[in-house]
């Protein structure tokens, strides 16, 4: 995730909210974040607001307390807030000042990305909330990341990693002057082992033991004491003399993720699948679009965080029934194509490179003919050189009919834009009695199909 990393660094507005009656000077030097003067160790954890309900949020700020966070860090989600041009959205899960007076009420600070980068699995869904501890000290800048989940969504804790961290935070809070103002002495005694101390005065000091040996275990006697070195751990001897935490040697509760039997099934060990088709009926006849273009429009920008899905749909005269070579050059990732309403074929980029030209022969009656072509994103490019220029979709195209010695070009056509399937429209993934699924035997080739079971899970803490 070194897109985490380098947005961390980017923009970082620390927010002072505990105190805002007697205002709280907020600067850094090159060593450490200062509040009111102080150099001091924030161990932010990262709640992303529309996540989660108002009502969630306190309980979630508590526990996040109680793990020894000091600090809570969230990008402002834009696409969310202004989701077009100058339309504006601060209510519900999108109410950010509400968010950050309930981070006031906890007594927290709050970091501030202000974006309008936003680096978490947040187009399209995935994980639902990282944990990110940024060390900021000179000279390590140490920066670790835990894409597990802390808190889940729900709000419950999810062990072992809670208590893990909490045990970390303490350690670390405990070394806040030695760690800010002290001097640093760091020793390399071979095979991957090394000693980093630091000194405030002759008696404030602390300690890290690492073994950077991924595979042999150590035993290092530092200053008269031996301590045990798991391969691939850091120790943390706050004092300097007492390990109190090895990254290898956690010690709180480990717990199970328990898969309970799914009641709905006969047979308790496999789930019950049911299946409904996706209504592709308008779309494929070149109705229900949302607007018209005489050019072929990039996917990302025109299906403005709505789908994944985008439909391309046009109308072309032809002269004589005949065969044609439907040809498409598209940016991908999915393309599915439809001439009269009948599937043409599908096709993807390959691996890395989504760029590819689509060439699949259909039969084409005496005049009117439909061509609906479905394109699809699998996931957005969230770093890189220039990430956000990446297009999508067929863009400019060409789109192109090949029959005999003719070629026509359809990229300027009057291209009809639908965005979204009829499933997403319906909210298919919503329970509706009224709504037919079937159960029996679910195919697996028929292309479109919604595919629907039952999983019950329960945290056994
Ligand atoms: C750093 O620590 C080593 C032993 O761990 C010691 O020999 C050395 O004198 C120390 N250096 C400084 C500058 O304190
Ligand atoms: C790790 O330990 C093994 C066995 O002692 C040694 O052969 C290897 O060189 C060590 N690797 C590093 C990176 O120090
Ligand atoms: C070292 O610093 C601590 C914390 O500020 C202080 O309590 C202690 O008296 C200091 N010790 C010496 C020897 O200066
Ligand atoms: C597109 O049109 C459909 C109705 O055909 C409508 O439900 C949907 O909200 C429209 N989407 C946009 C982005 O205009
Ligand atoms: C196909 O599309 C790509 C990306 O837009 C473009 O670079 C390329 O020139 C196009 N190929 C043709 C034959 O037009
Ligand atoms: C190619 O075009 C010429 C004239 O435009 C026509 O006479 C001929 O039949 C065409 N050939 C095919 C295979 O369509």
């Amino acid at each position: 995730m070194e897109c985490s990393k380098r947005s961390s660094l980017l923009a970082l507005v620390l927010v002072s909210l505990c105190c805002l009656a007697s205002s709280t000077d907020i600067s850094h030097d090159g060593r450490a974040l200062k509040i009111n003067g102080e150099r001091r160790i924030i161990i932010s954890g990262a709640i992303h607001y529309p996540r989660s309900t108002p009502e969630m949020w306190p309980d979630l700020l508590r526990k996040a307390k109680e793990g020894g966070l000091d600090t809570i860090e969230t990008y402002i989600f834009w696409n969310g807030h202004e989701p077009r041009r100058r339309e504006y959205y601060f209510e519900g899960n999108y109410d950010v000042i509400r968010f950050f007076k309930e981070i006031q009420n906890a007594g927290l600070y709050a970091i501030l990305r202000i974006g309008p980068y936003v680096c978490a699995e947040w187009d399209y869904g995935s994980t639902l909330a990282m944990v990110t501890i940024a060390i900021i000290l000179h000279p390590i800048i140490q920066t670790v990341q835990n894409s597990g989940q802390k808190i889940g969504l729900a709000g419950n804790l999810k062990q072992p990693k809670w208590g893990h961290l909490k045990e970390l935070h303490a350690a670390l809070k405990s070394m806040e002057k030695s760690l800010t103002y002290g001097e640093v002495n760091n020793t390399d005694f071979g095979n991957g082992v090394a000693a980093t101390k630091f000194s405030y005065n002759a008696t404030v000091s602390g300690c890290f033991l690492s073994n950077a040996n991924q595979s042999s275990d150590a035993t290092l006697e530092y200053q008269g004491t031996k301590y045990f070195l798991p391969a691939w751990s850091v120790s943390i001897l706050p004092d300097c003399k007492q390990e109190v935490y090895n990254t290898a040697k956690v010690t709180t509760q480990t717990s199970i993720m328990v898969k309970k039997p799914n009641k709905a099934n006969d047979e308790a060990s496999d789930l019950k699948w049911s299946w409904r088709p996706e209504t592709l009926g308008s779309s494929v006849r070149g109705l229900g679009g949302n607007f018209t273009e005489n050019k072929l429009l990039e996917q990302i920008i025109t299906a403005v965080d709505e789908s994944d899905y985008l439909w391309y749909m046009t109308s072309v005269d032809i002269s004589h029934k005949q065969q044609m070579t439907l040809r498409v050059n598209t940016t991908g990732h999915v393309l599915h194509a439809f001439v009269n309403g009948q599937l043409v074929g599908s096709q993807y980029g390959p691996n890395g490179n989504w760029v590819f030209v689509f060439e699949r022969t259909a039969k084409f009656k005496a005049g009117k003919n439909h061509i609906s072509l479905l394109s699809v994103t699998v996931g957005l490019k969230n770093y890189g050189a220039r990430y956000e220029l990446e297009p999508a979709g067929i863009v400019s195209g060409p789109v192109q009919l090949i029959g005999g010695n003719i070629t026509i070009d359809l990229s300027t056509n009057a291209w009809s834009y639908k965005i979204g399937l009829d499933g997403e429209k319906t909210k298919v993934y919503l329970d509706n009695p009224d709504r037919k699924w079937y159960s029996g035997i679910i195919p697996t080739q028929r292309p479109f199909t919604w595919y629907k079971v039952l999983m019950l899970y329960c945290d056994a803490t």
